[in-house]
């Protein structure tokens, strides 16, 4: 039995559809107010039943009760939230369960200081020192959802506006990844033994210029549509004014500030160890915005 946590965001419903495409008995710890549709239409779309135990990190008691039938623990809530990570390093300690995957992300990578890099890179540290047969993954920008907060949205965007708004030049590199790779991914290490205690960096096919990845939507979408190319110092000026003016602020000034930054990986390690082989920038967005169109 797997148990996930942290299923019912956007990473969630894919990968449960995964294990159960691969006959993986699931179930999963979710908070008694989350949102399960989504659980509910992956499952159902795989032919399966899945089982919920309602629960909260923040109490030890709840996964106890759960992990006595689970064989293996994939775990993705975000890892910034350290004190969390701790509870449940704390309570899986006094339960005989060793395998567990964490999802972290290539933010640790950024050679910008912030809060979140931080917090992350601490929890990264405590799962190494946890003694769990655990295996990190880290993605980069996840992409191929019509719940994505930045290729689906960007192309709604355009759709309905005609034009879209980026900051800074467009010449720093991105390496998106297609959410079916990170799926796929965490299928591919859950029982490989050669992935245990390891950390890998995982990311889309190629690392493309923003301004490339910008054509490629351009002519995937058969539509043209003006950029704005917005100053990065503008830019950060604009949004700390627009953050202290909004209630719920989509972009944040250190968002834009690390939007010049290459953010390029390596995941030679992943394809040595299991065959990790992402899809292309031109194939992930193609299929998005098929399926997006089938939503319209
Ligand atoms: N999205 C990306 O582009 C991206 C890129 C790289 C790495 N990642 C990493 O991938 C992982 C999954 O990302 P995501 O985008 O799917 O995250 P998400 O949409 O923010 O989902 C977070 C999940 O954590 C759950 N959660 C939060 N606090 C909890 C608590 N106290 N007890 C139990 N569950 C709790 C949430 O449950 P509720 O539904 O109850 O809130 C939700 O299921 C994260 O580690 C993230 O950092 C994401």
């Amino acid at each position: 039995m797997v148990l996930l946590i942290g299923a019912t965001g956007f990473l969630g419903p894919p990968v449960l559809k995964k294990l159960l495409g691969n006959n993986y008995d699931v179930d999963c710890l979710v908070r008694a107010d989350s949102d399960r549709s989504r659980l509910l239409n992956a499952a159902r779309s795989a032919g399966k039943k899945i089982k919920f135990n309602t629960g909260t990190l923040q109490s030890g008691d709840s996964i106890i009760s759960i992990i006595k039938n689970v064989d293996s623990i994939i775990y993705m809530v975000d890892l910034k939230h350290t004190h969390l990570l701790e509870t449940f390093l704390n309570t899986v300690k006094h339960t005989g369960l060793k395998r567990v995957v964490f999802i972290s992300s290539t933010t640790v990578l950024i050679p910008l200081e912030s809060m979140v890099k931080k917090q992350k890179i601490d929890s990264e540290s405590l799962i190494k020192n946890s003694g769990l047969d655990y295996t990190i993954l880290r993605p980069s920008m996840i992409y191929g959802s019509k719940n994505d907060i930045n290729f689906s949205k960007m192309i709604r965007f355009i759709k309905r506006k005609g034009f879209f708004i980026t900051f800074g030049s467009g010449n720093n590199l991105i390496q998106p990844i297609y959410i079916e790779d990170v799926a796929n991914s965490i299928v591919s290490v859950l029982n490989n033994k050669k992935t245990y205690r390891k950390t890998y960096n995982i990311a889309g096919k190629d690392s493309l210029k923003y301004n490339e990845m910008l054509d490629i939507v351009r002519n995937k979408l058969k539509k043209k549509f003006k950029v704005i190319k917005i100053p990065i110092k503008l830019g950060i000026l604009l949004i700390s004014i627009y953050s202290k003016i909004s209630k719920s602020p989509s972009l944040t000034p250190d968002q834009i500030e690390r939007m010049e930054i290459d953010k390029a990986y390596s995941y030679q390690k992943a394809r040595e160890d299991f065959n990790f082989s992402p899809t292309s920038f031109e194939d992930g967005i193609e299929k998005l915005i098929k399926e997006s169109q089938v939503q319209d």
